[in-house]
């Protein structure tokens, strides 16, 4: 099913016909019709429209320099620097809000940016800082001939299918989001090592969050390695976040993106996972991410 602004703005802005075209029943949408790089504020009202509406939005076919990708993300507001990572680059030179994911190895025999060509595990990003950004933009410029697909599953509906039982139990409760590692398993610079999910670094916040733009609850979940329900004995705490995780990714919630070059993928942190296929190692990914820095700290819906 496709909608044009009309439908999901309300009205028809000058001209300008962008469509809408949900991308699985429970997240995303491709928005089509639309160059990046020169957006006017009526296409930018529908596209933000339909981000409210989808969590995570798809742009085919972009050509954007460092300026122009920094330009569209700094629409959504402020920007977040870069997490800190293994011990790749981590931003592009003179762009210290650009973040470099890549494997490629650089002239002088380092990774030019981060995360490898291996899995990276479901998360969101940045969950353990007290205020994560509220999104991520993902621009595609070289991509592995196969693998290094991106999925996306969708905690509104996550939230909205958990059973009542589970409901009851973590309605109240905040995981702790762990920091030590990122999503490809790498400590983090500067980090201790550790698999103590009590007393690792990291920040709690509720696990049932309101989603500021629409209203909706839905879940929160960060990562699952090290975390823990804050309160419970360290196995009550394990057995619920299997119970919680199976649930929520589960496949009605989620899909898979297949990248081609000049792809934008931006998801809303505060209701999506994301997580990543491996790639042939040999093969060439990169990818340049921006961060919209969070508004408010995710906050209890109940
Ligand atoms: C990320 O987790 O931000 C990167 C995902 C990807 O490389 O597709």
């Amino acid at each position: 099913m496709t909608a044009t602004l009309k439908d999901e703005a309300g009205s028809r802005h000058g001209s300008h016909s962008i469509q809408v075209r949900p991308l699985s029943a429970a997240v995303g949408a491709e928005i089509a019709g639309v160059n990046l790089a020169r957006i006017n504020d009526a296409q930018f009202a529908a596209i933000e429209n339909a981000w409210t509406n989808h969590s995570a939005l798809l742009f085919r076919g972009q050509q954007l320099d460092h300026d122009a990708l920094l330009s569209f993300s700094r629409r959504f507001g402020e920007l977040d620097p870069p997490p800190v990572n293994e011990n790749g680059k981590k931003f592009v030179d003179g762009y210290p809000d650009i973040y470099v994911v890549s494997n490629i190895i650089g002239a002088d025999g380092t990774p030019i940016g981060s995360l490898g060509a291996g899995e990276a595990v479901w998360h969101t990003d940045m969950s353990y800082l007290s205020e994560p950004p509220d999104a991520s933009l993902l621009y595609a410029v070289e991509i592995p001939p196969s693998g290094g697909d991106t999925w996306l599953c969708g905690m509104i509906a996550a939230c909205k299918s958990l059973p009542a039982a589970l409901r009851d139990a973590v309605k109240d409760r905040s995981i702790k989001h762990d920091g030590t590692y990122n999503s490809g398993g790498y400590l983090r610079a500067g980090l201790t090592a550790s698999d103590d999910p009590v007393n690792s670094v990291g920040t709690p916040h509720p696990i049932i969050c309101v989603h500021p733009p629409s209203g909706k609850p839905t879940l929160y979940l960060g990562r699952r390695r090290n975390a823990y329900v804050v309160g419970l004995p360290r196995d009550e705490s394990e057995a619920l976040l299997d119970e919680l995780w199976a649930h929520a990714s589960r496949p009605e919630h989620s899909f898979a993106h297949r990248w081609r070059i000049g792809d934008v993928l931006m998801w809303d942190n505060r209701t999506t996972l994301h997580r990543r296929d491996p790639f042939d190692a040999s093969a060439r990914r990169l990818m340049y991410r921006t961060q919209i820095k969070g508004k408010a700290k995710p906050r209890r819906a109940f």
